[in-house]
């Protein structure tokens, strides 16, 4: 991990494009999204929308990775592997995660998909999930800490008997995918860091149903949840300002600027 880096405006204003890169890109997938698709297809929607916007997709080669996006189905927690033998099916959980670099900055963000007929306690996960970033990124102000946006996300999801998952963390992002501040979605133990502006993190809740724990597949990168209990991911990056957190991967700031 690098130290924690303040950003400029202008440095800003490039996360603002890859990370509005991103969210286009997540769009366009949940625009396309239908059951019998497979997570290959889902992934070539990502690195083409990416490659036309004159980014490159982040995650491929990143410590190995070998696609532009991160696919994980119901019980898949992250890390998924586009598959063309994988289909998505009516009912299912989809959660897309996506990166790019955009002149020389990233843009990182996740959202879990119900596709088609979802069970009534799956779309209760995916809203508290949404609702306990909503909860981190309130948080993201100046003189806040780390641990406020931590806290805020598990209390939201604990009052709600759902999971934090605690082996994987959010993460500070800028001229690197992964730079420091450690982001966890829990509370640990000991004094974090005081937010500043210019500070930009990534805030993504794992919530599973059934338990914190989770375990890795044989293929090196699919985290599932231990108990095959379901999961749900969403993720946004997120500019500390004077003021109000700007949410930097925002659908929102999508259809103002593109
Ligand atoms: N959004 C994920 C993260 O922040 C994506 C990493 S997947 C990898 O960690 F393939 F790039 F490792
Ligand atoms: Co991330």
């Amino acid at each position: 991990m690098t130290a924690i880096t303040i950003k400029t405006a202008e440095e800003i204003e490039l996360m603002v494009r890859a990370n509005q890169i991103v969210a286009g890109a997540l769009n366009s997938i949940q625009q396309s999204i239908k059951p019998g698709l497979s997570t290959w297809k889902l992934d070539k929607i990502a690195e083409t929308y990416a490659l036309d916007n004159g980014s490159t997709p982040a995650f491929k080669g990143y410590r190995g990775y070998p696609a532009s996006l991160c696919v994980s189905l119901n019980e898949q927690v992250v890390h998924g592997i586009p598959s063309k033998k994988v289909v998505v099916r009516d009912g299912d959980i989809v959660s897309i995660d996506f990166g790019v670099n955009y002149r020389g900055y990233y843009g990182d963000a996740a959202l879990s998909i119900a596709l088609g007929d979802v069970s009534q306690s799956r779309r209760r996960l995916l809203q508290v999930t949404r609702d306990a970033l909503t909860c981190g990124i309130d948080q993201v102000r100046p003189g806040k800490r780390i641990s406020d946006v931590s806290l805020a996300v598990q209390r939201h999801v604990e009052k709600n008997n759902f999971h934090v998952v605690k082996q994987f963390v959010g993460h500070g992002i800028g001229t690197h995918l992964h730079e420091a501040p450690e982001v966890p979605n829990y509370h640990k133990r000991g004094s974090s860091p005081r937010l500043l502006p210019g500070m930009v993190i990534a805030i993504e809740p794992m919530v599973n149903v059934g338990t914190s724990n989770v375990k890795i597949l044989g293929d090196g990168w699919t985290v599932i949840t231990a108990d095959k209990s379901d999961s749900a991911h969403f993720e946004h990056s997120v500019a500390v300002t004077e003021g109000d957190p700007l949410v930097l991967s925002a659908d929102i700031i999508a259809k103002k600027i593109i």
